[in-house]
């Protein structure tokens, strides 16, 4: 397959270029950072320039497009306004589905498990309340309704945490934890936020098996089987590795009040699994990530 990868240069992006090229013919998009992209078949192009991104259709004709660019910060830099997190996850957004339904590409859309109403409960189906806490996950679930209304061969994926090292200029909280305990830094976790947290490199291999599936016009839970809070997710680091569990300190959210509190959106992936989908268990994904780190 023909595969065109928005945001090849982020955290997942990065991840997908090296899974998806392994079988696939791919170029992959990105805008400020090279990341792997330098090693793959890439472009430089900022998904707003609507014109830019024609010709990207124009030119390679995909048979499928993962979308995975975002303003994804929960903080915004200073840099970059809520006008600007608009035009990028919902505007270009409903420009890359009119453009996937004119070429007659697939789309597979990263959403986020922040769509869901994080008070109301665990272990969320795909039919659950969506109220997003956040302009990050308002956005995202704007970009899954313009992608809704204008086609129908699309996946969009609910992605739940991912967790991993983030490849070259990539920083992320999992790294950065690992990278802590490592030097005996001590580390603060919350133990009020519930996730269903996924390996990117699971994420990136399991984007690869879905291309090869007939689906059309679903949501779907994308995340991993066991719920756990961002604390229990460190203890179980640090049991697999010999870390020391002594360094992770216990916060909550109110600790953090400039963080747009999302206590438990945790998924069930019945869903995903109905499609032929094996899915790893926790502690394996984990031991994984770090014995390719
Ligand atoms: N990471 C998670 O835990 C998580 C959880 C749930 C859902 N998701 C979703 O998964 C997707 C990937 O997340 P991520 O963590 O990999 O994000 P990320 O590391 O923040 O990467 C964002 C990507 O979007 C690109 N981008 C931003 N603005 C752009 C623009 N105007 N034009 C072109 N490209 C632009 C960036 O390119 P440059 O860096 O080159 O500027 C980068 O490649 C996102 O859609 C996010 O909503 C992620």
């Amino acid at each position: 397959m023909k595969i065109l990868i928005t945001g090849g240069s982020g955290l997942l992006g990065q991840y997908l270029n090296i899974e998806l090229s392994r079988q696939h013919q791919i170029l992959t998009l990105y805008n400020s950072n090279f990341g792997t992209c330098k090693d793959f078949n890439s472009a430089k192009l900022d998904i707003t320039n609507k014109s830019s991104l024609q010709n990207v259709f124009y030119d390679y004709n995909p048979n499928a497009v993962i979308h995975t660019a975002a303003i994804s910060n929960p903080i915004l830099p200073d840099n970059i306004s809520p006008k600007d997190v608009y035009k990028i996850n919902v505007e270009a957004t409903k420009n890359i589905a009119e453009l996937c339904e004119k070429f007659n590409s697939k789309l597979i859309y990263t959403s986020t498990d922040l769509v869901y109403a994080g008070y109301l409960g665990l272990m969320l189906k795909e039919d659950a309340k969506l109220i997003p806490a956040s302009l990050y996950a308002e956005t995202k679930l704007m970009g899954e309704i313009k992608i809704q209304n204008t086609f129908d061969n699309y996946v969009i994926l609910r992605t739940a945490l991912l967790f991993g090292f983030g490849l070259s200029h990539s920083k992320n909280h999992f790294k950065k934890m690992f990278n802590d305990l490592k030097h005996n830094i001590p580390v603060k976790l919350f133990v009020d936020q519930f996730r269903t947290p996924l390996s990117l490199k699971e994420a990136a291999r399991i984007i690869d098996e879905l291309l090869s599936k007939e689906i059309k016009s679903e949501a779907i839970n994308f995340g991993g089987t066991e719920r756990i809070s961002r604390y229990q997710l460190g203890e179980k680091v640090c049991e697999l590795t010999g870390l020391n569990k002594n360094l992770l300190t216990k916060i909550t959210m109110d600790d953090v009040p400039e963080l747009a509190k999302v206590e438990d959106v945790s998924m069930n992936t019945d869903k995903l699994k109905s499609y032929g989908i094996k899915q790893k268990k926790l502690d394996e994904m984990i031991l994984e990530t770090l014995n390719n780190n």
